[in-house]
């Protein structure tokens, strides 16, 4: 792996916790990493809690002075107004929110977001001062049709229409298939797309951006198979669905550097 770019683990808790059990789960995994003496500038940890827990875990963050970065599942396109239910990216960085999942394959399948609302939500996120974190992947059936990158590198272009080429973004490559099936993809095939997605940035924002752009894996992934993804020089990190909600796995999986042969 390129040194210069911090591993970033991050936890997609999804329509988990309600905001006192985030409390609880926050301040135990808390004192699971300070206990394991985790060095939070080696490897970026990251929670995304579901929307009403923000507020708590931001408090408990702040209050107890806990590295631990926040993120939000979503945001709305729009800054302010008649948009009943949405949630403004000024709100989020308002709750000192660092990162937002955009264009994850739950919001594009279940909620039909299309290339053209994750590209508005992209920029929604680089206008406040968020850092969006990019899912693309592809479906079992694109596989078969066209090969493994050409949808996930079709969906980073799109996404990235609305955003000057500097914009500091993540990309977390999540093959649909892989996504709660407990059948991950193996290293070489998320080494692969990670790999082809980072030159589709040399393309689209120049070699030194594509060089500090974290590109993640997401899919399936536990404290048994992460330091196998992390090994790929192009894999930057893991986004986490199921094993995000285990404190002990979610530490294991933040602290794949103390795992055999890393
Ligand atoms: P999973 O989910 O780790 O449960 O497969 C990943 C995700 O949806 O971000």
């Amino acid at each position: 792996m390129v040194t210069t770019r911090t591993p970033l683990i991050a936890g997609n808790w999804k329509m988990n916790l309600d905001h006192l059990q985030a409390i609880a789960f926050v301040q135990k995994l808390a004192w699971s990493l300070k206990d394991a003496k985790h060095d939070f500038s080696s490897v970026e940890a990251v929670v995304f809690p579901p929307a009403t827990d923000l507020r708590s875990v931001q408090t408990l963050l702040d209050a107890d002075k806990l590295e631990l970065g926040l993120g939000a599942q979503d945001l709305s396109s729009h800054d302010s107004g008649a948009y009943t239910g949405e949630i403004s990216g000024a709100f989020l960085r308002a709750l000192d929110v660092q990162y937002v999942l955009v264009g994850h394959s739950e919001r594009r399948t279940l909620h039909s977001e299309g290339d053209d609302v994750v590209a508005s939500k992209v920029a929604a996120a680089h206008r406040h001062g968020l850092v969006p974190m990019i899912c693309v992947g592809e479906t079992a059936a694109d596989l078969e049709e066209h090969g493994p990158s050409a949808v996930p590198v079709a969906q980073l272009r799109a996404s990235l229409a609305e955003v000057p080429a500097d914009a500091e973004i993540v990309v977390a490559y999540e093959p649909v298939w892989a996504i709660g099936s407990g059948q991950a993809a193996t290293p070489e095939q998320a080494q692969q797309v990670c790999a082809a997605l980072r030159q589709a940035l040399v393309e689209i924002a120049g070699p030194e951006r594509a060089a500090t752009t974290r590109v993640l894996y997401g899919g399936s992934v536990k404290s048994s198979n992460i330091a196998s993804f992390l090994r790929e020089p192009d894999v930057d990190g893991a986004l986490v669905g199921g094993a995000s909600l285990d404190v002990a796995e979610f530490t294991s999986i933040v602290r794949f550097r103390s795992h055999v042969g890393v």
